[in-house]
């Protein structure tokens, strides 16, 4: 029988992409290019399972052709925003994504945030870089302590209670949450976690607050001109969740203004374009979507896809489909 078809869009890990052209007929995205619409629909129209990222806008336009011959996307990234997953089963398309390999590199990424941007590191390095460091002296360049604040987090999913974990053990903060979903009692075991009836309620007494919703119409501009309002003076904004989550042009007032005091951010509403005025200001963090950019879990992220697009191939369900 003929190996199934594989389409992988961007470049991945070398052993995932090794192991894919090893088990399956598979084309891969040499130079790496993000894909056009027309470039996801042929490979819809040719292949059995369309391996996307999170940067590929699989939307209505996308799945609305009527020579589908492919039965899977298999996502490598565990949002799925960037999909349309009602227009995915009306085209009849399994869609799976790639849940808890991912879990501690972006829950480090989101404490990497949160210690950059109050102790400001980053703008330390680039004093210094610079050669504008002319020693030590007791003023210079104070930022915020971190131990024992209060973190709030947006969402109580594996990364938040994740991130919680190590703020609760590691720095001593005292941990709140809004989650509308919220986990069970099992879930929040250690992690001494004080459930807000409302996300007005995290914001308004919290130090930190991290975002760790999913994107999309539910949660967009979640933390907006009325948000930032709510919260501390000295507050600072992490978000390594979804970049639309966050209205970028109320950040930059909120930032301007001084209504809050910082932000760590590694989402961007419009990635990978990043609102200008967020370019010049000391006071944020930014960084390119590195949440799970590790070779350890792009490779564990990758392997996740392989395993769920051949439980597909063997007419088994995947353990990580949606839809
Ligand atoms: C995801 O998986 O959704 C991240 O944004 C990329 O790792």
């Amino acid at each position: 029988m003929a190996k199934p078809k594989v389409i992988v869009t961007r470049r991945w890990h070398a052993d995932v992409e090794q192991l894919l052209v090893d088990r399956y007929d598979t084309q891969l995205n040499d130079d790496d290019h993000p894909m056009s619409t027309a470039e996801l629909q042929d490979a819809l129209r040719n292949a059995d399972a369309v391996l996307p990222t999170v940067s590929d806008k699989v939307n209505a336009e996308v799945l609305g052709i009527d020579d589908i011959r492919a039965g899977i996307l298999g996502s490598n990234g565990v949002g799925f925003n960037h999909i349309d997953l009602e227009a995915a089963k009306a085209a009849g398309l399994t869609v799976t994504n790639t849940p808890e390999v991912l879990t501690d590199c972006t829950a480090d990424l989101a404490i990497t945030l949160l210690l950059m941007v109050a102790r400001r590191t980053g703008e330390g390095e680039r004093h210094l870089r610079a050669g504008e460091w002319t020693g030590w002296r007791p003023t210079h360049m104070m930022g915020t302590s971190v131990t024992g604040k209060t973190l709030g987090l947006i969402g109580m999913g594996r990364i938040a209670r994740a991130v919680a974990a190590r703020a609760a053990h590691g720095f001593d903060m005292k941990i709140i949450y809004h989650d509308p979903f919220p986990p069970s009692v099992d879930d929040l075991a250690g992690l001494n976690a004080i459930a807000c009836e409302s996300p007005q309620a995290v914001f308004e007494q919290a130090d930190f607050v991290s975002l760790h919703c999913p994107g999309g119409k539910e949660t967009y501009h979640l933390i907006g001109t009325e948000a930032f309002r709510a919260m501390k003076p000295g507050a600072f904004l992490i978000n390594s969740a979804r970049g639309d989550v966050v209205d970028e042009a109320a950040l930059v007032e909120a930032l301007d203004t001084g209504e809050i005091a910082g932000a760590g951010l590694d989402v961007f509403e419009n990635e990978p374009e990043v609102t200008p005025a967020l370019l010049k200001m000391e006071n944020v963090v930014l960084l390119p979507h590195l949440g799970s950019a590790t070779q350890e879990t792009r490779k564990a992220m990758g392997m996740r896809v392989v395993e769920n697009i051949e439980a597909f191939f063997n007419g088994e369900t995947p353990r990580d489909k949606l839809v």
